[in-house]
């Protein structure tokens, strides 16, 4: 049996089931999740393929050429619980309309007993959300959630949830909210070490047990694969995690609703939500799997089936880059491959990076702007960083999504910022570089300017005139 049989058997059972990486009832065999292509906007549906897994490659040869992003993560309960491109509330998305923008296909590939598949990595920016809900608890009604998560990917900003929102987008109150937070804010609660943490977002606060603002018992938790658990019901309510890819879950929280006013009774509204605070708070990250909601507030012994089920599904890592291989530790360049440009190199002219005509021929001084030193990612081993040549421990990294030279400041925020994984170009030449921490966006010259873009946006520089021209470079050796 798949988590939603075992809920079922339970007699708690799901009324929203979502993953892009597998059927979460052993008899479903319709679509996982829907992806749009860059090139035309045609639409595709990924559904499983025998066992259950997602059919990946189906993917990856209705997007081959071109970049996708998910559209839809259906619902598999049957009640129609889909999520989609979260609207504007009382925080506004980056893209049209107020909209938050839709997650790359290709962000977060894993695979389940050894088939590849693909979760949602949500960016900054990034949400889905279902306002027209069916099944799901109301008021103060029991239910429970569990998700599937990237404990290695994560911030501090709000709010990188999934579960149980207001139906407006907007903050209507404490005890409006019952969803699974993951990351390591500390604004409302906190637990012990410095995070990641599982709390309970219940509106106008994040909370890792009664007190509304440490409670020790919340470890910090960053498994690469997560296993987070809430649950409520009448004054009662309670956290669990896991290693989801080992053991069982453990019980950091299970007891009465927080000691402040307005969680007792909960006003829960039911809407669904995935990567976005309840007021369409849009700054977290993170990266999304598997979860589902329930009627009814399941028992442990229930939960502990279904991280057993988790477990058995073999959730790894796999290859965040493809393409022409690059060395750590050799000097590249990367040339432009665009019809314009084709003798224009990626350099940098003091902080601004931009192409430039390069040859043999040119200064020392220009040949050492174009040449930068292959480094393991500094946000992601499995990725790249680019160390200038000529300025040593400074890199390459993305600001306000324009690529800049910037000293390694060691922050967080400057590693993510400064790792990129290249894939095959998209026009069949050299190597496309993806940002890790953006993965609908690639380096991009645009009117020879150096950006992090995406095919088809709000940005000028996200112009889909030239995209797949413009993100096709081909890494050779370093001119100095
Ligand atoms: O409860 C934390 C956040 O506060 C909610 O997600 C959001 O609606 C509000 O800003
Ligand atoms: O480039 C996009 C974002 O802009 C970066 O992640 C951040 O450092 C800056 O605010
Ligand atoms: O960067 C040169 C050109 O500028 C790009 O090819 C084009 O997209 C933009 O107009």
């Amino acid at each position: 049996p798949m988590p939603c049989d075992i809920y079922a058997a339970g007699g708690t059972p799901c009324v929203a089931a979502h993953s892009t990486t597998r059927a979460l009832y052993s008899t479903y065999t319709g679509p996982l999740y829907q992806v749009t292509r860059g090139s035309d906007q045609a639409k595709a549906n990924i559904t499983p393929l025998a066992g259950g897994v997602a059919n990946a490659a189906s993917q990856d040869s209705f997007c081959a050429g071109t970049t996708c992003l998910i559209s839809i993560i259906y619902d598999q309960s049957g009640r129609g619980n889909h999520l989609t491109q979260a609207p504007p509330g009382g925080f506004s998305g980056p893209d049209v309309n107020g909209y938050d923008n839709l997650a790359s296909a290709i962000g977060a590939p894993v695979t389940l007993n050894g088939h590849k598949a693909y979760g949602v990595f949500v960016s900054p920016g990034t949400g889905y959300r279902n306002n027209a809900v069916n099944g799901t608890a109301i008021g103060d009604a029991a239910e429970g959630m569990y998700a599937v998560l990237d404990g290695s990917h994560y911030n501090g900003d709000c709010c990188f949830d999934y579960g149980n929102a207001e139906t407006n987008n907007r903050d209507t109150g404490n005890g409006h909210m019952e969803a699974i937070y993951y990351g390591d804010n500390t604004v409302w609660g906190s637990g012990s070490g410095s995070g990641p943490w599982i709390m309970a977002d219940l509106e106008n606060g994040l909370f890792s047990g009664a007190n509304p603002k440490n409670n020790p018992a919340d470890p910090s938790i960053s498994y690469r694969f997560v296993t987070a658990v809430v649950k409520g019901e009448p004054n009662k309510w309670a956290i669990r995690g896991a290693n989801a890819a080992s053991g069982s879950l453990s019980t950091y929280y299970n007891g009465v609703r927080p000691t402040v006013s307005g969680y007792n009774p909960m006003s829960k509204e039911g809407a669904i939500i995935l990567g976005i605070g309840g007021d369409n708070s849009r700054g977290a990250q993170g990266t999304f799997y598997e979860g589902v909601m329930t009627s009814g507030y399941p028992s442990d012994s229930t939960e502990n089936s279904v991280q057993a089920n988790i477990v058995a599904a073999k959730y790894a890592t796999t290859s965040l880059v493809s393409g022409p291989g690059l060395k750590v530790g050799s000097s590249v360049s990367f040339r432009a491959t665009t019809a314009c440009c084709t003798t224009r190199y990626l350099a940098h002219n003091t902080s601004a990076i931009n192409t430039q005509v390069v040859s043999s021929s040119s200064s020392t001084a220009l040949k050492k702007q174009a040449s930068w030193t292959v480094r393991t990612g500094l946000g992601n081993n499995a990725c790249f960083s680019f160390e200038s040549v000529d300025t040593p421990g400074s890199y390459i990294r993305h600001y306000n999504f324009q690529l800049v030279l910037n000293a390694n400041d060691g922050s967080k925020q400057f590693h993510e910022d400064a790792t990129f994984c290249p894939q095959a170009g998209l026009n069949g030449q050299g190597n496309s570089i993806r940002s890790w921490s953006y993965p609908t966006r690639y380096f991009r010259h645009y009117s020879n300017v150096l950006y992090a873009a995406s095919n088809g946006g709000v940005e000028t520089f996200d112009a889909q005139t030239s995209f797949n021209d413009d993100v096709s470079w081909v890494v050779g050796a370093g001119f100095a």
